[in-house]
């Protein structure tokens, strides 16, 4: 394995570049670390939209949270100027709350709708997240991991990070669930969403995709802000644990960080 330290003239940012040369094939993973948040949410949106342009009837795996907002901004702004078509483009998410219907304002499908496929030309009908409110929650993760095998795997799987290492809600456990399936949120998530309810009523459980579906992405793009730097560097520098959820990435073949902060690797 080697790796390199370099800055990118053309984007003005540090780089680090690992790439480990295996029978297998190649593996790469790039790491940015951008100034702002609005750089970090320029480069992954570029990298999106790159995605899209080069194969227009991608599957996108989107994300929720705080951190992918800059990136749905600049998309739309993307798509207003007529750079982007999202026509054919396919979108699977990764998790929704238990118990929360899809008008609540807290609800992933709420914020997918109101900071993104409503503003772009998306055909609403291929934009999946996990029903929250399904009566038979192992049937809905069954259907939801056929579906995402079905529509050929996911090209690019946009991630965010939890405090603990979480990637979508896969929390922290003695080892890595494949499927995908109802959980138990824990009680670091609770305490960092539920900021989300200021009245109250965070759910307690989840359904989020597994460690499979989210693996079969052919490229993965995690985001970070500077508040998650810690659990970051631990999730691409420490073990690979169940521990840490995110560290399976560094198994994946294509993965590239983009984060914002002072400090470098
Ligand atoms: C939630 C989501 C995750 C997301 C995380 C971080 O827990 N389930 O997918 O990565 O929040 O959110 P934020 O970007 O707001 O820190």
């Amino acid at each position: 394995m080697f790796g390199e330290f370099g800055y990118d003239a053309r984007f003005h940012c540090t780089f680090f570049a690992i790439t480990e040369i295996e029978q297998k094939g190649c593996r790469i993973m790039y790491i940015y670390r951008e100034e702002s948040y609005e750089k970090m949410s320029r480069r992954a949106a570029n990298i999106i939209s790159a995605q899209v342009i080069q194969k227009p009837d991608s599957v996108l795996g989107l994300a929720t949270g705080s951190s992918p907002l800059g990136i749905y901004r600049q998309l739309i702004e993307w798509y207003n100027k007529g750079d982007i078509d999202f026509k054919d483009v396919t979108t699977v998410n990764l998790d929704e709350y238990c118990g929360l219907p899809a008008n609540h304002d807290q609800s992933y499908r709420y914020f997918m709708d109101t900071n993104f496929f409503n503003h772009i030309n998306i055909d609403k009908f291929r934009t999946y997240v996990p029903n929250g409110m399904c009566e038979d929650a192992d049937r809905e993760c069954a259907d939801y991991d056929n579906l995402i095998a079905k529509l050929g795997g996911i090209d690019l799987q946009l991630l965010g990070i939890g405090f603990n290492g979480h990637i979508g809600f896969n929390e922290p456990s003695d080892h890595f669930d494949i499927k995908t399936r109802r959980v138990k949120l824990s009680e670091s998530t609770m305490k960092a969403n539920s900021r989300f309810f200021p009245n109250g009523g965070m759910p307690t459980h989840a359904l989020t995709m597994g460690f499979k579906s989210i693996l079969s992405a052919k490229k993965i793009l995690l985001i970070a802000g500077p508040e998650k730097y810690d659990i970051v560097k631990k999730a691409f520098t420490g073990p690979v644990t169940p521990q840490v959820p995110a560290s399976i990435l560094q198994l994946h073949d294509n993965v590239t960080v983009v984060y914002t902060g002072n400090q470098s690797f």
